[in-house]
């Protein structure tokens, strides 16, 4: 049996790479043929990656199968296949809770929820999983950290935490765009803003009896270049926007239209 993805697209990309690139990694693959390129590229990049004829083919050649469509189509996707009682699936489809994808998986038996980061096609960052499942955090677990959580709340909520990367990135650009117009070459600029970001990023493992309030406190040197900058964004309500921000995502997640 292989493991099947129904849609083959940026995510399913960058799971297959990541599963991949492991030196003993002996798990077929089983494509949905759309998207087209995508798949052609993986099939022709792995001898054991091959593409189905169509959807219900996954399905029918395989266990364990990644459900990667975007949630737009889900509904239509998904009800025009037939599932089968040992179908176990993994759910990728941010948006669509385990009550859906059950609804829409009849007989299926078995439904997983992971929220993995492109990161992944890297064997970086870590995968979310709801509720916990022995299959789903053994193959996440090769290709990054999981984090398995009981409660449906709270993975909604942990959710929430991935539609920050855009504006992460546009910090950076902030930053970015500041030095070079202030001289700074563009190649400079970009690998001292890595570096510098990444240090940052390892503060919480370096100092883990830290919470993220106390470390910024930590870098706000008091009457220092840290503390005014933290000063003059919040003063700008930065930071409360952004928390609204999360606020409306999580809304959009949990389907409260209050
Ligand atoms: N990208 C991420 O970082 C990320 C992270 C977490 C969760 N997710 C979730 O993962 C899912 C996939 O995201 P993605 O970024 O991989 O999206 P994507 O790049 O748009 O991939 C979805 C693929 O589904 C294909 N598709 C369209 N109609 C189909 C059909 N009838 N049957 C089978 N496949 C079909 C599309 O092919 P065409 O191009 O031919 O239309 C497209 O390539 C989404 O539900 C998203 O919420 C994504």
């Amino acid at each position: 049996m292989e493991l099947g993805f129904i849609g083959t697209g940026a995510l399913t990309a960058a799971i297959v790479t990541g599963l991949k690139s492991l030196a003993d990694n002996p798990v077929s693959i089983l494509l949905s043929p759309r998207n087209e390129d995508i798949a052609a590229s993986l099939a022709s990049r792995y001898p054991d990656v091959r593409i189905a004829s169509d959807n219900q083919a996954v399905l029918d050649n395989s266990e364990t199968i990644m459900l990667a469509v975007r949630p737009q189509i889900a509904h239509d996707v998904l009800s025009a296949l037939r599932f089968r009682r040992d179908h176990r699936l993994i759910s990728l489809i941010a948006t669509l809770s385990l009550k859906d994808i059950e609804s829409l998986t009849v007989p299926a038996g078995h439904v997983t929820k992971a929220l993995p980061m492109p990161m992944i096609a890297h064997r970086l960052g870590a995968t979310i999983i709801y509720p916990p499942d022995q299959g789903a955090g053994a193959l996440f677990g090769r290709l990054g950290k999981v984090i398995e959580v009981a409660d449906a709340g709270e993975f909604d909520a942990l959710s929430v935490a991935t539609a920050t990367y855009a504006s992460y990135f546009k910090y950076l650009e902030t930053i970015h765009s500041w030095l070079t117009r202030h001289g700074v070459g563009e190649g400079i600029a970009r690998d001292y803003i890595a570096s510098l970001f990444k240090a940052l990023g390892a503060a919480p493992e370096t100092s883990p009896d830290a919470d993220f309030r106390h470390l910024a406190q930590d870098y706000a040197t008091r009457g220092g270049i840290n503390e005014q900058v933290l000063r003059e964004l919040t003063a700008h309500n930065m930071f409360e926007a952004f928390a609204e921000s999360l606020d409306g995502i999580h809304r959009r997640i949990t389907g409260d239209t209050k």
